[in-house]
């Protein structure tokens, strides 16, 4: 029974290059209370499981930010970093790398990616 509700749910997502924001997500759902947040980065696009690998938090209605680092890279003085690239969790606030998923702080919890393409202005997304 699994499969076939499984074979039922759409095997790509398509939407129009303009349907997406500058900054943050469009949000599709695709039943089962599956939804899928679809950003756009640096001239290209990301999608993501919008359940947050930590508590199944609304992961991709987040803000979008950067990130403050102080490291050797930047003489150990504090500097704003990845402006628009930090996807903050909207329940608890982790970061996640907005191009791959990665959390910045707990490198054991990784967002869900989606394979994306771009074709004749439409953005797909392959579930
Ligand atoms: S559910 Fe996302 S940070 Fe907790």
């Amino acid at each position: 029974m699994d499969s076939q509700r499984a074979d039922e749910r759409p095997r790509e997502i398509v939407l129009d290059e303009d349907e997406i924001p500058s900054r943050g997500a469009k949000v599709v759902t695709i039943g089962g209370g599956i939804s899928i947040g679809v950003f756009r980065r640096d001239g290209g696009y990301h999608a993501f499981l919008n359940r947050c690998p930590h508590e199944q938090g609304p992961v991709c209605e987040g803000g979008i930010s950067g990130a403050v680092v102080a490291d050797v890279t930047t003489n150990w003085k504090p500097a704003w970093v990845m402006e628009g690239g930090v996807l903050l969790c909207p329940w608890h606030g982790l970061e996640f790398d907005l191009k791959t998923g990665a959390c910045f702080s707990r490198k054991e919890l990784r967002l869900r990616r989606f394979d994306v393409r771009v074709e004749a202005g439409k953005v797909r997304v392959r579930l």
